[in-house]
């Protein structure tokens, strides 16, 4: 089992316990966590702990923490011994709905974040909402981003019921929890099906993460990527409506969702609008220079453009959106 420290600290012996409950040998190494440890280093530096403790081909790995340590385990399952299983015990909101759903696993690079890595799917994902009960407000909101996009993503029905679930859900209600992860990893899974290897439909997940991409990056990471991606629903629905292709007031509904699970929808006023620029213009979404985003016509309709599922949109109205006039 590779588990964060800090999480093993507050969920490892439980974890441990139920294994041994059914009679199966757990190996623990602990990984320091955090995106900065996402790396090649570990990774190795994992492996070869393993190696060392003579763990075979007829190995499981077993990743207890976030998407961190999702990604890491994830990967080092890919390649260990030419790859043997894994299964995800995701820890944080934004790794039960969305890091362990789909099979990417990567590590980060001093050339970017997540360039090198595999598509290995998990043999198993537990989400046991037990967990959220220790997580921090911060990080159950950035989480909350990505549920209300699959929200978004789904419909009508669903973006109305997350209304209703607002609440409950910021207050940790089990059943809540349960039914809003559900439902968000239903989506993800419907989604990851039809494109499993990222050509095209799969970029339909990506609405907010154009703008909330370079908005993080802008932010030195002082921003959660759910906050950022927050910010990036709102305005680039505020670009589609520009561009003809959300139905007029769909911003403000996206807007009035977010805020309600208490997710910031405009740009932090000491953020440098020149920076986003720039960073919008260093993503891997750009091809040949021409930035692409993935839009919504309504809830439950992404935007299917001429060349697929992402559009281009001019660069004065994103300079516009984001209060580069
Ligand atoms: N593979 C994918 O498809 C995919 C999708 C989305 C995100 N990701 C990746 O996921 C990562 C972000 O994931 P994250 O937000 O979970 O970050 P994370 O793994 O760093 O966890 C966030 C923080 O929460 C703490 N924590 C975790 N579980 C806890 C718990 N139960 N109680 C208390 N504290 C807890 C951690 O110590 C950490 O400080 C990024 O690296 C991103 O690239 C991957
Ligand atoms: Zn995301």
């Amino acid at each position: 089992m590779v588990a964060e420290e800090a999480v093993h600290h507050l969920h490892g012996a439980s974890v441990e316990a139920a294994f041994s409950e059914y009679g199966l040998e757990v190996a623990t190494l602990l990984f320091g966590g955090g995106e900065e440890r996402k790396t090649r280093t570990q990774k190795r530096r994992l492996e070869d702990e393993m190696l060392r403790q003579g763990l075979g081909r007829d190995s499981v790995v077993i990743a207890l923490g976030g998407g961190v340590t999702c990604d890491v385990a994830g990967f080092l399952a890919a390649t260990y011994e030419r790859g043997v299983p894994w299964v995800a015990l995701p820890t944080t909101l934004l790794a039960m709905v969305d890091a362990s759903v789909g099979g990417k696993v990567a590590v980060n690079t001093a050339h970017g974040k997540n360039l090198i890595g595999a598509f290995h799917q998990p043999s198993r994902v537990h989400c046991d909402t037990g967990f959220l009960q220790t997580l921090p407000d911060r990080e159950l909101r950035s989480g909350l981003a990505e549920v209300a996009k699959a929200a978004f993503l789904e419909g009508e029905v669903r973006t109305a019921r997350l209304r209703e679930l607002a609440r409950p859900v910021q207050d940790r209600d089990g059943s809540a929890l349960a039914e809003t992860i559900e439902a968000a990893v239903r989506l993800k899974a419907r989604v990851v099906e039809q494109d499993e290897e990222d050509r095209d439909y799969r970029h339909v997940l990506n609405f907010g993460h154009t703008l909330g991409h370079a908005i993080e990056a802008a932010a030195d990471y002082t921003l959660r990527h759910g906050e950022a991606v927050a910010i990036g629903m709102v305005l680039e629905t505020q670009l589609a409506e520009q561009a003809g292709i959300a139905q007029k007031g769909l911003a403000r509904e996206v807007g009035r969702l977010l805020q309600k699970l208490g997710l910031p929808t405009l740009l932090p006023g000491d953020l440098d609008p020149g920076a986003v620029h720039a960073r919008l213009h260093a993503d891997k979404k750009v091809r040949e220079g021409r930035v692409r985003f993935a839009l919504l016509e309504r809830f439950g309709r992404p935007h299917k453009g001429p060349d697929g599922w992402s559009v281009e949109i001019g660069e004065p109205a994103v300079r516009n959106v984001i209060g580069l006039g």
